[in-house]
């Protein structure tokens, strides 16, 4: 395979990409807990390759107080008209031999990437905690640059900050606070913006074997480390699929329950939620999901936020290949079936609601921001769209192709018309009823799924619905609690998820009685649990789930709580109530998804 260069086509930035190569930026950053603001100045090198009069940055909220060339030259610069969507272009003027772009700035207090948490929301409830997540199009809310995936650049950066803070980022990072409160960081690998992160609070470390290790508040990082303890061994099978793992270090940092997403693949260092610490390890298969990005996203990136099915389709499938060796095929198949059930069921409730276009793997994302369509879609249909070649051109096959695939295009960028050109020039090589198999067209440009796709199976998940079924047909709880008690995480997901809607309220309660779901430590059992409760109104359940929604800001499993509140005008009305309660506790990623749930805004 010889790598081929694409074409960069980025609808979601002003970025002048084609005519000025961003190649380092020096991050110099003071962090202000008190106003919620960073001061900073960003000083980018450039090569201006095409002697353009312009550089075009992207920003959102700052506020831009200078900015020089070079030694100190002063140039003129303007921020034009904001963009719903996009934000403000900051157009700068430069010189054929430019070199240098400093620009001093402040963020806002609003900056969509940041969340500031006040003491009451960190564990520790002492220190406050800022955090940040800048996919898809939220790192010019903290750093003006050319915000598409399809640039990328190297960084250096100095932080600033309270004493009793440290701070770390998606770079080298400290391992102990030190009495100055100033930080160095260095990313010597290009990464495109939307990988760019940090993270500061009262923050501790711990070390999981040689190269590896987690972060988290003090009270939190020893039962961190025992719940990863399995990221050697998951970087060791990861290596042996696709290749040398080339990051150097990989950290995880738990972050306080506000964090919108459950993990982040924030290079070096994986931003994660701290919902995924069950106490038995059974939730890390997110950790192998964000380590996997480590090749596909961080190493081969989609090129635009319409191709973002390539970063999200093959890391699922690359997670499940490092849970099977983790844990074996049987633990695979169960993660791939509930993929899949998830899957049937976002295909219909985006259908249903008007939006078929948006089952296709690769979107049109034309005039809407890349959020309006996030959904499981490349998560779970790339995920079965990829099986689907395995099975057909073999597994050893197959896996020589990506092993070639992640080397050849490392730190590249790549679109859904090359990979389909590279599947067609390695794997189908005009085989045509191999072509007919693969059936690109039905997987990536058609709506839906195509009637021939792989069905993952799993043998636990058959037993366990024959004892479901009993149970549900005789309400009688004791049939499950024998075999219940070996019952892993999924297990119990797949029990809750297939449950009858009309499951009568006694049968509730007995359940509730036995398994005290309501009070479950076991954030996905829980909030499987708050659906059916809610759908049931099983009001036992609605104090916990209140103090769920003002704690967690996980938008996965916020949007469907809510959403199910929603669905009647009772239930609206206690939502809304809860939403006025929690909403300050979230990050913009959430709120902004829950406002419109509710009805609150369009
Ligand atoms: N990169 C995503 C999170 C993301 C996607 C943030 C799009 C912003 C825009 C991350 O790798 C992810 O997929 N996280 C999942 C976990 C995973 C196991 C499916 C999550 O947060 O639930
Ligand atoms: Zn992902």
């Amino acid at each position: 395979m010889e790598a081929q260069s694409v074409d960069i086509i980025d609808i979601h930035s002003f970025g002048n990409m084609n005519d000025v190569v961003l190649s380092h930026l020096f991050w110099d950053a003071q962090l202000n807990f008190d106003s919620r603001t960073i001061e900073a100045s960003a000083a980018w090198t450039i090569d201006n390759k095409n002697g353009a009069d312009k550089l075009i940055l992207d920003t959102e909220n700052l506020t831009i107080k200078n900015v020089t060339l070079d030694k100190g030259h002063k140039t003129t610069f303007e921020l034009m008209e904001a963009d719903p969507v996009l934000g403000r272009a900051l157009h700068i003027q430069i010189y054929p031999d430019t070199k240098n772009v400093v620009i001093e700035y402040e963020t806002s207090p609003e900056a969509s990437a940041l969340q500031w948490l006040n003491p009451q929301q960190t564990a520790g409830k002492v220190h406050p905690f800022l955090l940040s997540q800048s996919q898809a199009i939220m790192a010019r809310s903290w750093i003006p640059c050319m915000d598409g995936p399809g640039v990328r650049f190297t960084y250096d950066a100095k932080v600033t900050l309270d004493k009793d803070l440290m701070a770390v980022m998606s770079a080298s990072n400290p391992t102990k606070k030190n009495d100055e409160g100033v930080y160095n960081f260095s990313m010597k690998q290009a990464i495109p913006s939307y990988l760019m992160a940090i993270a500061a609070g009262d923050i501790a470390f711990q070390g999981i074997g040689k190269n590896s290790g987690v972060y988290a508040e003090p009270s939190l990082v020893e039962a961190a480390a025992a719940e990863f303890e399995d990221i050697p061994q998951m970087i060791t099978d990861a290596e042996s699929l696709y290749g040398p793992y080339t990051w150097d270090r990989y950290d995880v940092i738990v972050l306080p329950p506000s964090f919108p997403f459950g993990g982040m693949e924030n290079p070096r260092l994986t931003f994660a939620t701290p919902t995924i610490i069950a106490g038995d390890k059974s939730l890390v298969a997110l950790v192998a999901h964000e380590l996997a990005h480590s090749w596909s996203g961080n190493l081969v990136t989609n090129s635009n936020w319409e191709d973002f099915w390539l970063n999200e389709g093959f890391t699922v499938y690359f997670e499940q290949r490092i849970m099977e060796l983790l844990r074996g095929r049987e633990y695979s198949e169960m993660l791939a079936s509930l993929s899949y059930q998830g899957l049937l069921g976002e295909i219909a409730a985006i259908t249903e609601d008007g939006r078929p276009g948006d089952t296709r793997l690769k979107v049109n994302l034309d005039g809407r921001h890349p959020d309006d369509t996030f959904s499981g879609i490349p998560y779970d249909k790339g995920y079965l769209f990829l099986r689907n070649v395995e099975e057909h051109v073999g597994r050893e096959r197959f896996d020589g192709f990506l092993k070639t695939y992640f080397n050849t295009y490392a730190f590249k960028s790549m679109t859904t018309e090359l990979f389909e050109e590279l599947l067609e020039e390695h794997l189908i090589q005009g085989d045509e009823e191999l072509a007919e198999k693969i059936n690109l067209k039905g997987w990536i440009h058609t709506a839906g799924l195509p009637e021939s796709h792989p069905i993952p199976v799993s043998s636990t998940f058959t037993e366990l619905e024959t004892l479901s079924d009993s149970f549900i047909s005789s309400g009688d709880v004791s049939i499950i609690k024998d075999a219940s008690e070996k019952w892993s995480s999924q297990e119990w997901q797949y029990f809750l998820t297939n449950l009858p809607d009309d499951l009568n309220l006694n049968l509730m309660s007995a359940l509730d009685a036995e398994f005290n779901f309501t009070n479950s430590g076991n954030s996905e059992i829980a909030a499987d649990w708050y659906e059916l409760a809610i759908k049931r109104n099983y009001e036992e359940a609605f104090p916990a789930i209140e103090e769920f929604l003002i704690r967690v800001g996980r938008r996965k499993f916020l949007t469907p709580i809510y959403s199910e509140f929603a669905k009647t005008p009772g239930g609206l009305a206690r939502a809304i109530q809860i939403y006025e309660k929690a909403r300050p506790n979230y990050h913009s990623v959430s709120y902004n998804t829950i406002d419109k749930v509710l009805g609150l805004v369009e």
